[in-house]
């Protein structure tokens, strides 16, 4: 059975339907005095359960259903419960940065354990510092790539030509190579300094943009600014067309509206993250590793 939370109703539908098993039901609201309700509405005694639940935009809320959901299909006897987060918040403070931090990722992955969650699925979690999942959760951990999605949509969507791939910072190297694999294509990345929650400078490596068209690929746009910066410097060294692609469209504030003004012919995201350019859904992807984890009883 796949449930939804509350972020990722549509998501759990379309995984369901792909996978050709029930998408069960639950009843969700708070009491007067702000305190959260839930029922688990199927019955899932001896059930292999796929929770999937997006932390965005409100994170800690999503985090606590999520709590409190899995713990819930325990109690009623469901057999084992995989936990999906297409995007998985709070992975950004996976150290402690100033002294006296709190140490956010570990503390979320402890709570996500201590409820019982057998397994745990993420979507290109931002895990600059972190080389495996499994150094943080004790639980099997994986975390799986919607870039291969997002490369194919561009490539049967936009008609560019041998485009040039650029992230925005080292750690989209791993995004960027994919994309420019799956394009047939050359790839950089350029190197970024954050000043900030908002400030970042960008500044390119080897590959020159001039006569280029231009694919940026990242994991998230939060504010825009990385985008913006990128922006700025493939025009500045002459880009022919900039289009932008990232998995979580976060799109804080103005972020969207800042990166069309800033010239991108394009920007694309997928549903991870619900929004206004959630053009690519990853429900093939969340439905083919239930598959392969042998939870669906489809093959
Ligand atoms: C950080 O390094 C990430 O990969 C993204 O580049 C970052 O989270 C984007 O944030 P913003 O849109 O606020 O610049």
């Amino acid at each position: 059975m796949i449930i939804g939370g509350s972020s990722s109703q549509d998501l759990a539908s379309k995984v369901a339907n792909e996978l050709g098993v029930k998408c069960g039901k639950l009843e969700v609201r708070r009491f007067p005095d702000g305190e959260k309700y839930l029922r688990v509405l199927d019955e899932v005694k001896d059930q292999n359960v796929v929770v999937i639940q997006s932390t965005h935009h409100t994170p800690d809320e999503l985090l606590f259903e999520y709590l409190l959901l899995v713990d819930t299909l325990k109690d009623l006897g469901a057999e084992r419960v995989v936990g999906f987060f297409p995007y998985f918040a709070y992975a950004r403070q996976d150290e402690r940065f100033k002294p006296g931090e709190a140490l956010s990722f570990k503390t979320v992955s402890d709570l996500i354990e201590s409820v019982g969650t057998d397994e745990i699925y993420t979507i290109d979690m931002h895990g600059h510092r972190l080389v495996k999942l499994s150094d943080v959760f004790k639980i099997p951990a994986r975390n799986l790539t919607a870039v291969p999605l997002l490369a194919d949509y561009v490539k049967k969507t936009y008609s560019m030509e041998k485009p040039l791939v650029i992230g925005p910072d080292a750690e989209a190297e791993q995004w960027a190579r994919v994309a420019a694999e799956r394009l047939g294509t050359d790839y950089d990345v350029f190197e970024k300094k954050r000043f900030g929650d908002r400030q970042v400078e960008v500044r390119p490596r080897k590959a020159s943009a001039k006569d280029r068209e231009i694919l940026i690929v990242d994991d998230i746009i939060s504010t825009g600014g990385t985008i913006v910066e990128a922006l700025k410097v493939l025009f500045a060294q002459g880009a022919r067309t900039v289009n932008v692609a990232c998995t979580h469209p976060i799109l804080a504030g103005d972020a969207l509206a800042k990166i069309r003004e800033a010239g991108a012919k394009n920007v694309i995201g997928t549903d991870t993250v619900p929004g206004p350019i959630s053009y690519v859904s990853v429900a093939p992807l969340i439905a083919e590793q239930v598959r392969k984890a042998g939870l669906s009883g489809a093959s």
